[in-house]
């Protein structure tokens, strides 16, 4: 990354302005630049983009603005874009309207945040979590904000005891980078009291309790564009939320089985959906309708469409394809099982990337792992693959992963091939990138990251040039 100077980040971005101006124009959008004055002419001005100094700002009016303004506006108009991280598929606009911005901003209420709190936002603002939930939310409460550009797992807890912040947010691995930090003597000494956010692993969850102290963490589920969400208020750990009646009456849905080779839901001989027992992991739907509305995506119906699911359990209903494997116990806890794209099967077996990198992360010399399914000719399915990071100063240790892996996954489960990685990618929201990886598989030619072969007897030794062509000619079964 490079740090440009301030007036060349301008000229950049003044340049990607100019290219859409004639059609901006078209539609009598008003573009505005910041904290040029107007008296600075010469070349530096744009046609058709007006300036907004600092001195036009303190000169404007601290009325509130004419509610004429608005009056075309409802609870159901867009209130602004929010494109998807797209982990899975093409990033697209999900279309937020006012009422699900009320909603997601209230998730600091539901959680207890006071107007008292400080509460610490380094996450991306294009997103629901930092934008909504935290910014937002924190304007609904008018509590205190502290604001970081960008996340730093080393300056994260000297920013809490800084700033006295008492509410953090978390999303994806966020959790598990601030376990991976060398332990400091003063780990315990802040203010933090509650962390909301999503995504956090059981093991994680304990152990990052065990190591800052007593901090309520109040995990929740619900996908930006989606219309059905749990939230966890009684800290049960590992869960992602609690049914209750009065949800499910308001907002019908259901995890239903899923068929991962067929990629669709499995229907029964009236062509129904088929509710999965209690215990079983299925998929998450959810019932659209007025109180539980899907406003889709801009401009794009086709992957509007996509997302919903047809003639679920009877002839005309329509649900929201969470595409959530998620799996609810007997106390009605709800726990997140996978993605269903993530999800892979081998042997005929499910296998659940998720518990797979659980598990791996338990091998002392690896740090995180990223578990996908590539395919292998001759063979039905996917096979499992793992990119590893290992811990500072620590080589991979063949042994005792292989002796993990035996004891603790199925064989259908173990990934077959490991790559070691310096660090893995991740989107702009923490969550971990498999496309690229699923794409590159395990030739040797073509990665050039140190590779593993899981050999039946030996366990994982180096991947070879020969191996490859005895997998790919079919020689070697797997
Ligand atoms: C944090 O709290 C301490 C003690 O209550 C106070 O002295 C300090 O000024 C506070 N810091 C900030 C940045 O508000």
């Amino acid at each position: 990354t490079k740090v440009f100077p301030q007036p060349l980040v301008e000229i950049i971005f003044r340049g990607v302005v100019e290219e859409v101006l004639p059609s901006l124009r078209e539609q009598s959008v008003s573009v505005f630049v910041l904290g040029q004055e107007e008296q600075e002419e010469g070349g530096a001005r744009v046609e058709g983009v007006k300036t907004l100094s600092s001195g036009k700002i303190q000169q404007a009016s601290d009325q509130p603005l004419d509610p004429q303004l608005r009056s075309k506006a409802t609870i159901k108009s867009p209130t602004l874009y929010i494109y998807t991280s797209g982990t899975t598929g093409l990033p697209k606009a999900a279309v937020i309207n006012h009422e699900r911005m009320t909603l997601a901003a209230s998730m600091q209420a539901i959680a207890g945040v006071t107007r008292d709190d400080v509460i610490y936002i380094y996450l991306p603002l294009y997103h629901t979590a930092g934008f909504v939930m935290g910014l937002v939310g924190a304007i609904e409460r008018g509590n205190t904000v502290i604001l970081r550009r960008k996340f730093s797992a080393s300056q994260f807890w000297d920013d809490c005891r800084k700033y006295n912040v008492t509410v953090i947010q978390y999303i994806g691995e966020i959790m598990r980078y601030l376990c991976n930090t060398p332990k400091k003597d003063n780990d315990r000494q802040h203010k933090v009291r509650l962390a909301l956010g999503n995504g956090i692993r059981a093991d994680t969850w304990s152990e990052f309790l065990e190591r800052f102290g007593d901090i309520r963490i109040c995990e929740c589920y619900g996908a930006t564009e989606g219309n059905v969400g749990f939230v966890n208020y009684i800290g049960k750990v590992g869960a992602i939320g609690r049914e209750n009646f009065i949800h499910r009456v308001g907002n019908p849905y259901a995890l239903i089985q899923y068929d991962t080779e067929r990629e669709e839901p499995v229907r029964d001989c009236r062509g129904f959906c088929v509710k999965v027992p209690k215990g079983e992991t299925g998929l998450l739907v959810a019932k659209i309708s007025s109180r539980a509305p899907f406003s889709g995506y801009a401009k794009s119906p086709q992957q509007t469409e996509r997302k919903k699911l047809k003639d679920v359990f009877v002839k005309g209903d329509q649900y929201f394809n969470s595409g959530d494997l998620l799996r609810i116990d007997n106390e009605g806890f709800v726990y997140f099982m996978d993605r269903i794209g993530d999800t892979f099967r081998w042997k005929g077996e499910n296998v659940a990337t998720t518990e797979v990198s659980d598990n791996l992360i338990m091998v002392e010399c690896i740090e995180e792992a990223n578990v996908y399914g590539v395919k292998v000719p001759g063979h039905e399915g996917r096979i499992g693959m793992a990119a590893l990071t290992l811990k500072d100063n620590m080589e991979f240790d063949s042994k005792a992963t292989y002796e993990h892996v035996k004891t603790s996954l199925p064989s259908y489960s173990r990934p077959r091939f490991i790559r070691i990685q310096n660090s893995l990618d991740v989107t702009g929201t923490f969550k971990m990138m498999k496309v690229k990886l699923v794409n590159e598989g395990f030739n040797p030619s073509v990665i050039r990251d140190r590779l593993f072969y899981l050999e039946d007897k030996e366990g994982y030794i180096p991947m070879t040039q020969e191996i490859y062509s005895s997998i790919t000619d079919g020689k070697l079964r797997l």
